[in-house]
């Protein structure tokens, strides 16, 4: 089904954070929009703060004054749910209850025409649930913005139970003339991008707990190596962990208490603080004036390499190879099984055991892991683990070649599959499973990710990267290292590593 045109006129209820964006884009994207809030005044104060915003963009040139009264010109705030019975789409950013949403979508039913079509924001509710009793379920869909709408680009469509088809097209497609990057995905837990994400706070957090390294540490990594915008403490600082605590919460629960999603110790202690974040000073980091952010741990190197010996390919680390050899270290190649010999160390690429482990079982000695960078090519830092019989000697040379490279080195504790490693892996995993149980496609799921929260490459599409029998590898190491549930890998990741397939062909 196409989109709405633009004269089908849009209704938005609630004039929070997120019915405001929403207003604004569709807006902008040529519609009449009403806007209605129950507290009197809020619609015609939000509206009076976007032309204002809008005002900055015209001073700084980035937006036309015409354009800009055009766009506030077809805002109007409307001062009773009956005003808006003429609305081809409404789409409600209330308060995130059940129990009123269904109230509200009841009350339009009789309002408005039985071809209106009902949207809802919210970010945890079921859509099949919100449809439940109504006389036309059909018509009711999920349309997910993400913080702020007029700037972040995805759109999860939300098909519940009963959703037609043609309505969930028509709500992607009219999502898209608005300029957003929308996916389609089923009414469930988090949607996409609320479950996919989860290990990407869930893993740093379980590092951290282990004392595997500091927050400060694990965030420069997670940007350094892993090319992420934020470390999960400094976003989740951000983002506020009573906000962030509370998704995991009910993703958690919403999957009868899967221990994939169980939420971390260390994060209810911050919320019960009441070290929130930045909105309270205080959360992983100290937002007071006087605080300085502290800084991440690196090795200083000693020695001088001038050469190493590669035996086989370090796999998905293989391009720090060209690196080494562009910094004028000479490398000698010769077949074996994917080890670097650098002076007396043995480097290889974290398959998810711990150094001590495959130390002993590979018989290394002086064994050096070398934790998943995204582009080996442009990593600026890369962590590091030894078994417990490495020398420090051997540890400096591979921090000298490094520190040659112009990569910072910063060491973990022997934790397995590092950092960036274990998270790359449990987000394509949970990725994964999201496919297998037809919630989005791989396509759709990894676009959710990189323009819901800015990834910097879909998590299968990484995985297919890494090469997926090395992301099983990685996890049922995991598994058999925690000897827990929490890491045991997707049916599918499994399946196509049996096929000998790729998510994306
Ligand atoms: P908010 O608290 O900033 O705004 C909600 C607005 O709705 C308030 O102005 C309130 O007066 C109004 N309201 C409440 N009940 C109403 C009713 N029965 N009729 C008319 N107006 C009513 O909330 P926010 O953050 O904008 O969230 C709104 C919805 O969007 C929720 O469902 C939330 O889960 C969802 N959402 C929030 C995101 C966020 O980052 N804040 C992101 C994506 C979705």
């Amino acid at each position: 089904m196409q989109a709405l045109n633009t004269q089908a006129l849009i209704a938005v209820i609630g004039a929070g954070a997120m019915g405001v964006g929403i207003a604004q884009v569709a807006a902008q994207a040529g519609h009449q929009v009403r806007l209605f809030d129950m507290r009197d005044g809020a619609a015609g104060e939000a509206i009076a703060n976007i032309d204002r915003q809008l005002g900055k963009r015209v001073a700084n040139g980035k937006l036309d004054a015409q354009d800009r009264a055009d766009i506030v010109a077809r805002l109007r705030p409307a001062d009773s749910i009956e005003a808006l019975a003429d609305s081809h789409l409404v789409i409600e950013a209330i308060v995130e209850n059940l129990e009123v949403k269904r109230g509200l979508f009841t009350q339009l039913e009789t309002l408005c025409s039985a071809d209106c079509i009902l949207a809802s924001n919210t970010s945890s509710l079921s859509i099949t649930a919100l449809a439940a009793g109504m006389q036309h379920p059909q018509r009711v869909v999920g349309m997910h913005f993400f913080n702020p709408a007029p700037v972040m680009a995805l759109v999860e469509v939300v098909s519940g139970l009963a959703t037609a088809p043609g309505i969930a097209q028509c709500v992607h497609s009219t999502a898209a003339a608005w300029g957003k990057k929308p996916v389609h995905t089923r009414s469930t837990p988090g949607f996409i991008v609320n479950r996919v994400a989860r290990p990407f706070y869930a893993e740093s957090l379980r590092a951290l707990q282990e004392g595997a390294a500091s927050s400060a540490t694990l965030d420069a990594l997670m940007r350094e190596a892993g090319a992420f915008r934020m470390g999960a403490f400094e976003l989740t600082d951000l983002i506020g962990h009573d906000v962030n605590y509370a998704v995991t919460c009910s993703v958690f629960n919403a999957y009868y208490n899967d221990m994939r999603f169980q939420p971390s110790l260390v994060q209810k202690e911050l919320v019960d603080a009441g070290h929130l974040g930045r909105k309270s000073g205080q959360g992983f980091y100290s937002y007071a004036a006087d605080a300085a952010k502290p800084a991440a741990d690196e090795l200083s190197a000693a020695s001088q390499v001038e050469s190493c010996v590669l035996e086989g390919s370090l796999g998905a680390a293989q391009g720090l190879i060209e690196r080494i050899k562009a910094a004028g270290v000479k490398v000698i190649e010769r077949d074996g099984s994917g080890v670097l010999r650098v002076g007396d160390a043995v480097v290889a690429l974290s398959d998810g055991r711990m150094a001590c482990q495959r130390s002993l079982q590979d018989g290394h000695r002086n064994l050096v892991l070398l934790d998943l960078a995204k582009d080996y090519s442009k990593a600026t830092r890369i962590g590091l683990a030894c078994a417990q019989n490495t020398s420090r000697e051997a540890l400096d040379q591979v921090v000298s070649l490094l520190a040659r490279c112009s990569i910072k080195s910063s060491l973990l504790a022997d934790i397995p599959g590092l950092a960036v490693m274990r998270t790359v892996a449990m987000l394509a995993n949970e990725a994964a499973d999201a496919a297998l149980h037809n919630v989005g496609t791989p396509t759709d799921i990894d676009l959710a990710m990189c323009a819901g929260v800015n990834y910097p490459m879909g998590p299968l599409a990484w995985a297919d990267e890494i090469g997926l029998p090395a992301v099983l590898q990685t996890l049922d190491n995991l598994q058999r290292a925690y000897g827990e549930e929490r890491y045991r890998p997707s049916l599918l990741l499994r399946r196509k590593v049996a096929e000998g397939s790729r998510f994306h062909d």
